[in-house]
């Protein structure tokens, strides 16, 4: 089974509306017709406005970095599922190891958000990953499967095609340190076999397992490689285009 490359960028809190506006522009016209690889660009709530008028007409998709889990109502400071539709939003990254360890995200949260995004024809992007801590205890795989498995609690068969897993080891975040090609493609072999058992083997080859976590040009090309690896989840290296434009030509060549 060959899963289409899919690369996408987390600006994370970067980018004013018209520094986003840019940077999409210049992404859209170096590859938004190319279609070996798909792109997804998320840029701060306050640009996606602005960023989904900037990639209309082309390839690249556009995607929010969270959401709440509720359609709307009294929760100050939140968007919604439908309100990230209004904007032609088709992605949505969900449990970054942001939002669960600075703003107390936990696994049953999450888990409300991926149904709620499913619900709305969002696409999430469902961000798993153990902390340094975790690592070295040697408790790696048992936490990736304790929030794979609670993120993906009530997820129907007929919508499971529609969901995304990113592997983010906490410690390669911003940090440069990446993880190897054996740690990672452990891991993500590791979260086929969680799909496997969940859905069964024909729907677990369909999902899409995102690298995350230091990705950049060197050594993108390695990752891309590994049997399980179908893409990265790019914080730093997708805030300029030519860094990110070159993660999208690596995983054309990995295709
Ligand atoms: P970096 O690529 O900056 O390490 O960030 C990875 C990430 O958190 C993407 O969601």
């Amino acid at each position: 089974m060959t899963r289409k490359k899919l690369i996408a960028g987390n600006w994370k809190m970067n980018k004013t509306s018209a520094e986003a506006v840019a940077l999409a522009l210049e992404i859209v016209q170096a590859a938004g017709k190319q279609s070996e690889v798909d792109i997804v660009v998320c840029p701060p709530f306050t640009a996606l406005e602005s960023v989904s008028k900037a990639v209309d007409g082309s390839l690249v998709k556009l995607g929010a970095q969270n959401m709440h889990f509720e359609a709307s109502g009294a929760f100050t400071g939140e968007v919604s599922a439908p309100m990230l539709r209004a904007f032609f939003a088709t992605h949505v990254i969900l449990g970054h190891s942001e939002r669960r360890s600075l703003f107390g995200e936990t696994d049953e949260l999450v888990n409300r958000k991926v149904l709620a995004a499913l619900k709305n024809q969002l696409r999430p992007i469902i961000c798993v990953g153990e902390s340094l801590a975790e690592r070295e205890a040697g408790s790696t795989l048992k936490v990736v499967q304790a929030q794979t498995e609670k993120a993906l609690e009530g997820v129907s068969r007929e919508l499971a095609p529609a969901i995304i897993i990113a592997y983010e080891p906490v410690w390669a975040i911003g940090t440069g340190k990446v993880a190897t090609t054996e740690q990672a493609q452990e891991v993500h072999a590791f979260i086929r076999g969680i799909l496997t058992k969940l859905l069964g083997e024909a729907l677990a080859q369909r999902v899409r397992i995102l690298y995350g976590g230091s990705m950049k040009p060197a050594n993108a090309p390695e990752l891309l490689a590994q049997k399980d690896i179908d893409g990265g989840l790019i914080g730093g290296a997708s805030l300029e285009a030519r860094s990110f434009l070159e993660l999208v030509r690596a995983a054309a060549g990995a295709a």
